[in-house]
């Protein structure tokens, strides 16, 4: 066999040397023999499954189908745990640990005998992380999402994981759910495994996953607890045996016409905002650019058409039924690049040539999209020189237009001190402000985004303000939330020189975000202005030291790109 179609795994196994023997004996010790996987592509079923990750619960039982696939055609499978990245249990937040999953992932797949493989993420950072660390590695890979719990009922309500957790926490603060019924919610709001069911960011990254080519058709929309979830794992351990065979890399398919199509993906379900900066990480690791504007400005020519919450009224189920993802690129095919290639070695054109819509109330029509905003638009001004973001189409339209005096957090502490006290300056015409929220400041730049509002005007009916801040958002949540300020606030942003009073404007029409103070009072601030203390020590110190800002992406400054190792050095 040439160097060239030699399989990569062979420099572990199918060798003379000492190291050779050393890397069989141990295969040995488990049972197998050499004809299990000697000349037969080894594919590496990364997961990010642990007990506490209980989205991903049922992942043992995908690994079981995702083996068989890859046995079917002839491969090898071995099985790599990666961190689990729960959503909602890892503190203080996800986010500071992506690019953890990023770097475990790249190493995982460069360091070990593999010749391709199938990543197996969902819930939120894990789908990007995993992205992230195989961009960089650049061998064959193919994604399972781990499809979304199903839809979720309370008296006869739909209600979506995340977004409702939100609404009834309002209505529970002013007083409108009971004791009985908030343990009922507790204990019904999520009925099976599977990510937020909800267009939240494990739905949003899935779809992402699917749209840049990365995985087999309606996989995002699949219901973690369908069936045809094991039938897809099944087929994607048979393609990762393909991929493996043929050298087919993440460069070859995620091209400039892949990530077009992602964009535009994205624009069109009302995805969540965290989307924006996980795409930018995803796609500077193969070396492409993409920047915030130019991400708003195609998000703005594309309907909302998928009718889900928490912008809309539907579940991921619901959109699975009406055709999955495939129903929603039919519907603006003609705003997709059709030749863009998949991992299934189809081009979007034929995949799209089975596709077919059964319910125009999800999957909207073109004509009468879910709202005139989009899903996003990057906002810029003296308070964000590189950017921040809102999602119009969950926000308050009479909001997105507003001027209003700043009420101040300089912390999150502080914020949850005093956000319900009585003696708390506010009307619904204030602009409230979160500090020291974001990537260095907070530090990871937490989901605190959508501010609470406080219990005083929750009583008076009011359920959205303008909220200012450097952090993100769920992408369950919804409301007035300007996220991402960029530079931020920690570092010398000037989000960090807002005082109480200052009058902020916010026009999301201008892609404006303002603050109404002279050049020289904004000088004077900056130069009494008091860095955020570092870290000194562990991976909190390393993170700070590298993270960069949300406008591009929040990856480690040294990760960026692919890593250019040859052939692995087997001593
Ligand atoms: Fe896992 Fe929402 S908590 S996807």
């Amino acid at each position: 066999m040439s160097k060239l179609n030699k399989l990569r795994s062979e420099y572990w196994f199918n060798s003379d040397s000492m190291r050779g023997f050393a890397h069989r004996q141990r295969l040995a010790q488990v049972g197998y023999s050499r004809s299990s996987y000697i000349g037969k592509p080894v594919i590496g079923i990364i997961s990010t499954w642990s007990e506490i990750s209980t989205c991903h619960s049922h992942f043992p039982q995908s690994v079981k189908f995702i083996r068989e696939g890859i046995i079917r055609s002839g491969g090898f499978p071995l099985e790599l745990p990666a961190l689990s990245l729960s959503e909602v249990m890892v503190k203080p937040t996800t986010m500071l640990y992506r690019n953890l999953l990023a770097m475990e992932a790249e190493e995982l797949i460069l360091s070990h005998p593999l010749d391709a493989v199938v990543l197996l993420g969902g819930c939120d950072k894990t789908i990007p992380g995993l992205l992230m660390g195989a961009f960089s590695a650049n061998l064959p890979c193919v994604v399972v999402p781990a499809g979304a719990t199903i839809n979720g009922s309370f008296k006869g309500i739909k209600i979506g994981t995340g977004t409702h957790t939100r609404k009834y926490w309002d209505a529970k603060q002013a007083g409108e759910v009971s004791k009985e019924d908030w343990l009922l919610l507790e204990e019904t709001m999520t009925r099976s495994a599977g990510t937020c069911n909800t267009m939240g960011t494990a739905s949003t990254m899935a779809c992402i996953a699917e749209a840049l080519g990365l995985t087999l058709a309606n996989a995002s929309t699949t219901p973690a607890v369908d069936s045809a979830h094991g039938r897809i794992c099944a087929h994607s351990g048979e393609l990762a045996v393909n991929l493996a065979l043929k050298k087919i890399t993440p460069s070859t398919i995620v091209t400039e016409k892949a990530v077009h199509n992602a964009i535009t993906v994205y624009g069109s379900l009302g995805g969540s905002t965290n989307a924006v900066i996980h795409l930018i990480a995803m796609v500077n690791r193969l070396g492409l650019s993409i920047d915030l504007k130019k991400i708003s400005n195609a998000v703005a020519k594309v309907p909302v058409i998928a009718n889900l919450m928490p912008a809309g009224e539907y579940l991921m189920e619901d959109l699975h039924n009406a055709g999955g993802l495939l129903a929603i690129q039919l519907r603006i095919k003609h705003l997709l690049d059709l030749s863009a290639e998949m991992v299934t070695g189809e081009r979007l054109e034929t995949r799209l040539a089975q596709a077919k819509i059964y319910n125009d109330k999800v999957v909207l029509p073109l004509e009468q999209p879910l709202s005139s905003y989009s899903t996003l638009t990057a906002l810029y001004g003296n308070l964000c020189p590189n950017g921040a973001v809102i999602k119009p189409v969950a926000a308050t339209p009479s909001l997105m237009e507003h001027r209003g005096m700043a009420v101040v957090f300089e912390s999150m502490d502080e914020l949850q001190n005093k956000i319900d006290s009585d003696d708390l300056m506010i009307t619904e015409r204030s602009v409230l402000v979160l500090k020291n929220a974001g990537p260095v400041g907070a530090p990871g730049m937490p989901e605190w985004g959508g501010l609470p509002i406080p219990k005083k005007l929750l009583s008076k009916g009011v359920r959205d303000l303008v909220r200012i801040s450097d952090a993100r958002m769920s992408g369950t949540h919804f409301g007035t939330c300007v996220l991402h300020v960029s530079p931020e606030s920690a570092i010398g942003g000037p989000l960090g020189l807002v005082q109480q009073g200052d009058e902020i404007e916010i026009s999301v029409s201008r892609e404006l975000l303002q603050l109404h103070i002279s050049d020289s009072e904004m000088e004077k601030r900056s130069k009494t202005f008091k860095h955020k203390e570092l870290a000194t020590r562990g991976y909190l110190s390393l993170y700070q030291r590298s993270v960069q800002q949300a406008h591009v992406g929040c990856d480690f400054d040294f990760m960026l790109g692919k890593n250019n190792a040859s052939d692995p050095i087997i001593f």
